[in-house]
């Protein structure tokens, strides 16, 4: 059910690997309400991930960028306002990635460089893309710049590991830059904190399948999928939310204001 709701409006989406991704169902649903985007993903994506195939099935150019790198990030940004023929919409960061977790250490005996480049592509990217945006004036006046995050980011979820610090900078950094965006070209800046989604990142975390059935039992309407989350950042990329910024928006079904369900008590008695 296409509406047109993007029509003539430009885009980057960051994070599209394969056909799980978050960012595929986006760009997606982007493409069939009229936008103009430019994928883009990490050098490493290109070799291992789908984007290429996704990029020639949408009909779209896909520019590698690792999100860490200003230099990648300026010349990914000079090039996609060339190829798009003009400045940019809309911009979705969908990007996470956490070293410990990968390579299973224990969150209380943490390697902190590891840490540090698991803050620097998790959130401090979001930071230097959307600088790399502002300095450069790419974004048009009431542009709309997306983060993906998780309410690790607020309660606590053990096996998320520094993940969750890193959302919370993440969502901070939204806040903060939202203020400077917003007064200066009416760009607003948000968090979406989707449900647990069956995804490359999301399976990385321990225990993922039970804590899926969980949060889905835990929800009054069950975990909101990835082509929810598109529709959602199609309404977040359209000219209908322009007065919302500096949000952390929950996405997920009800779980977030949940104490206790009587569905999670049944699992215990099965
Ligand atoms: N899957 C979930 O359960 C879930 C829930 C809430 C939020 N999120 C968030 O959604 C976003 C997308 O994750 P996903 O679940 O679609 O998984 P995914 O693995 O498909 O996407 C993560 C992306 O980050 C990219 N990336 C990693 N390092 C990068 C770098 N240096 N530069 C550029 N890109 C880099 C990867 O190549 C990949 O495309 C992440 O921010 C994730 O934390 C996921």
């Amino acid at each position: 059910m296409a509406n047109g709701l993007l029509k003539g409006k430009k885009g980057i989406i960051f994070g599209a690997l394969d056909g799980k991704s978050l960012a595929t169902k986006v760009a997606e649903r982007c493409v069939a309400e009229g936008a103009e985007i430019v994928l883009t993903n990490a050098p490493v994506a290109f070799r291992f991930g789908e984007i290429q195939k996704l990029a020639e099935r949408l009909n779209v150019q896909a520019i590698p960028a690792d999100a860490t790198s200003l230099e990648d990030l300026s010349n990914l940004i000079y090039q996609s306002i060339e190829i798009l023929g003009g400045k940019l919409d809309f911009v979705l960061h969908s990007i996470g990635m956490s070293i410990n977790v990968r390579k299973k250490r224990a969150y209380t005996n943490s390697k902190y460089d590891w840490m540090q480049k698991t803050f620097d592509i998790s959130a401090i990217s979001f930071h230097k893309l959307m600088q790399t945006c502002y300095e450069k004036d790419a974004i048009n006046d009431w542009g709309s710049v997306l983060g993906l995050t998780y309410i690790a980011a607020q309660r606590t979820f053990p096996d998320y590991g520094e993940m969750a610090e890193s959302k919370s900078l993440l969502e901070s950094f939204a806040r903060s830059f939202g203020y400077h965006y917003g007064t200066r070209k009416k760009v607003r800046v948000n968090t979406i904190s989707q449900s647990p989604t069956k995804t490359t990142a999301g399976g990385g975390v321990k225990g993922f399948d039970v804590f899926f059935d969980y949060a889905d039992k835990m929800s009054p309407l069950g975990n909101a999928p990835a082509e929810a989350c598109a529709d959602y950042c199609v309404f977040m990329f359209s000219d209908l939310s322009r007065y919302i910024t500096m949000q952390n928006l929950y996405h997920d079904g009800g779980f977030s204001n949940m104490g206790m369900s009587p569905a999670v008590l049944d699992l215990g008695e099965e």
